[in-house]
């Protein structure tokens, strides 16, 4: 999943080497002033060039906000931003996995076709995206007296002090490298020192703390405070393990006692009990492994020819994740904060007409959501339905669908529930049909250009013609191809241009005289399409032009006639066969009459 959240939903896009990463972020209110600098200033905290054992991959982090702020105040509409990715350098990469990078496990679970060209989507730079919406969410939280702070807690072997646990107010520490006590910092870099020397890198960690939290924040028993954080951690790749509070051996040592307030003499619990915050600042840790791209020798996974390899890493690397990780860290908590803040919110106003109609809001907002969702995919399986020739009523699944999405629901529902499945099913059905071809068939000089063109305006869709699209990728005329490599191979051709033209979808057709009278290729026309035969009478399709038309060149017009005639009788009820319409395009409003058959039969799925 690329997207997380329930009240500020947030997706990120991109890759490593793509031209781009980026975010969209929704459920920010709208009117919220953001505080651009301080979001600059995160994306400065993260950013290679102000540390310097980073990778020497520097770029600007320049960002283009496309839509949801005007002017430093959200709009209301999704925040969707972007940031190019200019300082990529495809060629140092090569079919090889790393060893402990995700490239392995991306390559095979995407069947080699996902880009994981600098680590791709796994890479640390779609840390980028998340650290702007998340100081975005920070911003907010500080608003409500929420404050966030983190330091490196250790660098190989090398430990800072702790944060204070009881601490009131977050600490003010250096931003870019945060120490509980600076002076580790020598040995630190020093170790940071040794370890680029070698080649190698190094593990680390990093402490957290959140003040002012309200009592209670969290949504047990699965949404609890530590599932959601951690969950929104994980996304930081280097992540391994994140920790909260202390564990000591007795519950005699461990437990916090209370004191005036609610608060407790020691926070062991780190603020957290039963998944929610319980008054005091919470505090957790994360623990990063080495950064996985050393330059030693070492054995990768070559993709193609799937066999171990050895392998150098020659890129740019970060030699440790920390300190520039630290904006990640608190970027995403502060995602995290922030949506089961606005959880908690509506729970507490959910009393009262006013509190239960924002409810029905944002469940009714979510309906939709689910709905354009479920669309896409819809979409999606029309193409797959399309490409595979598989018709789109499937009455049998659409039976089990209705069972099974209503099993759970209250019987006095299920009647409700099965109307809105069908409803449903009917809209996913009209947009599986959008994608629909638009066939003219019928012999040649029968009209399907002219008439293609006509279409083409009412319907405002593109218009294909098979015998053209051979021709583009041949190089070729007809009749050259017929007279060099014959008609079986053109009929192949045919075929073939039959098969992109479905995987595009949405066209109109105009198809060879040829093509539908194979068996196969009219099959594949009725599962991708809704097909017209342009019955011109025989009469009008005497004394035609030969050009491309090797089946009917003949040395004397008499003679190219009876091959004419000869055509229409064998070809006649094969087209009226595949058709779900008939018609004489030389007749008013032919075209007319087409392009309404075939709305309705996206809307409606009826053929005539
Ligand atoms: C800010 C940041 C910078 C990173 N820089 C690098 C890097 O330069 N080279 C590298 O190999 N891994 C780097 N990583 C870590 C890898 O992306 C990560 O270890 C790898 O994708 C494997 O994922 P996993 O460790 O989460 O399993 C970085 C991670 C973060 C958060």
């Amino acid at each position: 999943m690329d997207t997380i959240g329930n009240n500020i939903r947030l997706t990120l896009f991109g890759a490593s080497h793509a031209p781009e990463v980026g975010f969209v972020l929704t459920g920010v209110p709208a009117g919220t002033r953001l505080d651009m600098d301080a979001i600059r200033f995160d994306l400065e905290r993260r950013s290679a060039k102000n540390h310097a054992f980073a990778t020497p991959r520097h770029e600007a982090d320049d960002f283009t906000v496309h839509s949801g702020i005007q002017g430093g105040v959200t709009d209301g509409l999704p925040i969707r931003v972007t940031f190019p990715n200019r300082a990529h350098d495809r060629s140092e990469y090569k079919p090889v996995a790393r060893p402990s990078h995700a490239d392995l496990c991306a390559f095979l679970r995407s069947g080699g076709r996902e880009d994981i060209s600098g680590g791709g989507k796994y890479s640390g730079r779609m840390t980028l995206p998340l650290t702007f919406a998340g100081s975005i969410c920070r911003g907010i939280l500080r608003t409500r007296g929420i404050e966030i702070a983190s330091h490196v807690s250790f660098m190989g072997g090398v430990h800072d002090a702790d944060l204070d646990p009881m601490m009131e107010k977050a600490p003010k520490l250096d931003p870019f490298f945060p120490l509980v006590d600076p002076s580790v910092r020598d040995e630190m870099e020093r170790l940071l020192e040794k370890a680029r020397a070698e080649g190698d890198t190094l593990a680390c960690g990093a402490e957290c703390a959140v003040t002012g939290l309200p009592t209670g924040l969290g949504e047990p028993l699965f949404d609890g405070l530590e599932g959601v954080l951690s969950k929104y951690l994980f996304m930081i790749p280097g992540l391994r393990a994140v920790e909260f509070g202390n564990i000591l051996a007795f519950g005699s040592e461990m437990n916090d006692q209370f004191t005036d307030g609610g608060r407790t003499l020691t926070n062991n619990s780190g603020g957290v009990n039963g998944g929610m915050a319980n008054g005091m600042p919470l505090i957790f840790r994360c623990k990063f492994r080495p950064v996985p791209s050393i330059a030693k020798p070492q054995t990768g996974y070559d993709l193609i020819g799937e066999k171990p390899v050895p392998l150098i890493i020659a890129g740019r690397h970060d030699t440790c994740i920390l300190p520039r990780g630290l904006a990640a860290v608190e970027a995403a908590a502060a995602l995290a904060l922030l949506d089961l803040l606005l959880e908690n919110d509506a729970r507490r106003e959910g009393s009262g007409l006013d509190g239960l109609r924002r409810g029905l809001d944002r469940v009714d907002a979510e309906l939709m959501r689910l709905f354009a969702e479920r669309t896409e995919l819809s979409k999606r399986i029309g193409e797959e339905k399309r490409i595979s020739g598989r018709a789109i009523e499937d009455a049998a699944r659409e039976k089990e669908v209705i069972a099974t999405r209503t099993a759970h629901l209250p019987r006095t529902l299920t009647a409700a529930g099965e109307g809105l499945m069908r409803l449903l099913m009917d809209e996913s059905k009209r947009t599986q049909r959008a994608g629909m071809n638009l066939y003219l068939i019928g012999m040649p000089d029968c009209g399907k250009t002219r008439t293609g063109r006509k279409l083409k305006a009412l319907l405002r869709l593109p218009l294909a013609d098979t015998d053209k699209l051979i021709m583009e990728r041949t190089g070729l005329s007809i009749d050259e191809i017929f007279a060099r490599l014959g008609e079986g191979a053109f009929r192949e051709m045919e075929t073939t241009a039959l098969r992109s033209i479905i995987a595009h979808g949405g066209l109109i057709v105009a198809t060879g005289g040829g093509l539908p009278v194979s068996g196969d290729n009219a099959a594949l026309m009725k599962n991708s399409g809704f097909t017209v035969f342009l019955d011109r009478r025989l009469e009008a399709l005497h004394g035609q032009d030969t050009v491309n038309r090797p089946l009917l060149s003949a040395d004397s017009r008499a003679e190219t006639d009876a091959r004419i005639d000869r055509l229409y009788a064998e070809r006649h009820e094969k087209y009226a066969a595949c058709a779900d319409l008939m018609l004489d395009p030389d007749a008013d409003g032919a075209a007319e009459r087409i392009a309404q058959a075939y709305m309705r039969f996206i809307e409606t799925g009826d053929r005539l």
